[in-house]
């Protein structure tokens, strides 16, 4: 699909199948998540530009790689987003974490945004935005439509799984934002689950129903 990377990683997708599993407790799926979120991480940096500084190693000076640019940003879409957040700082302590609240109307699955934190300077950054579920596609495209407004131009979007039709969705309204996802699933049911999926993440991750 166009606009989107499928991470297959085997580490990953073994441990996606676990996270799916109904009987997988509160604390295995939070660790997963931390684990599985390092990997994606991994992935969704792989292409990141590179500049050289000049150190001294013990024996003699170098022009060695460092990353380009400002510090990213990790934009978590609340609540479940955080899942994601603990395993990518671990792998990219610098980064800086914008936090942005959009809910989905249960009735009319529509998103609506109350809350928005984000670093300075967001027009010179990276962007990751990341949310475990693409479902609808309609909380993390008013997430994206936020941080557009204030300025970002460079995101990528970063999820666990996948529908196709939150897909399409998302890739009309952000055709300029990637995808990266372990999981294309096959389907939304009537209630804008995915499935077959893995239930709701923030109350698989918080033990909440
Ligand atoms: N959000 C979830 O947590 N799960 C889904 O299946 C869809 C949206």
């Amino acid at each position: 699909m166009d606009g989107v990377t499928v991470i297959d990683h085997p580490l990953v997708q073994h441990k996606l199948t676990i996270m799916r599993k109904k009987e997988t407790s509160t604390g295995s799926f939070r660790r997963l998540l931390r684990e599985i979120s390092t990997l994606l991480c991994y992935e969704v940096t792989r292409d990141l530009e590179l500049t050289t500084a000049r150190i001294e190693t013990p024996l003699e000076e170098i022009d060695a790689p460092i990353l380009e640019g400002k510090k990213l940003v990790f934009a978590s879409i609340l609540r479940a987003g955080n899942g994601l957040l603990e395993g990518m700082l671990e792998l990219v302590p610098s980064a800086r974490v914008s936090h942005i609240g959009v809910y989905r109307d249960h009735e009319t699955l529509e998103a609506v945004e109350y809350f928005f934190k984000a670093p300075d300077s967001i027009d010179e950054r990276l962007v990751i935005v990341v949310d475990p579920m693409l479902a609808t596609g309609n909380s993390s495209i008013a997430a994206i439509d936020t941080l557009k407004k204030r300025g970002a131009k460079n995101i990528r979007f970063l999820c666990l799984l996948a529908a196709p039709e939150g897909i399409r969705h998302f890739r009309e309204a952000h055709p300029d934002v990637h995808v990266y996802t372990a999981s294309i699933d096959r389907q939304l049911n009537e209630k804008g689950y995915i499935v077959p999926g893995l239930g709701d993440a923030g109350d698989r991750m918080y033990g909440t129903k």
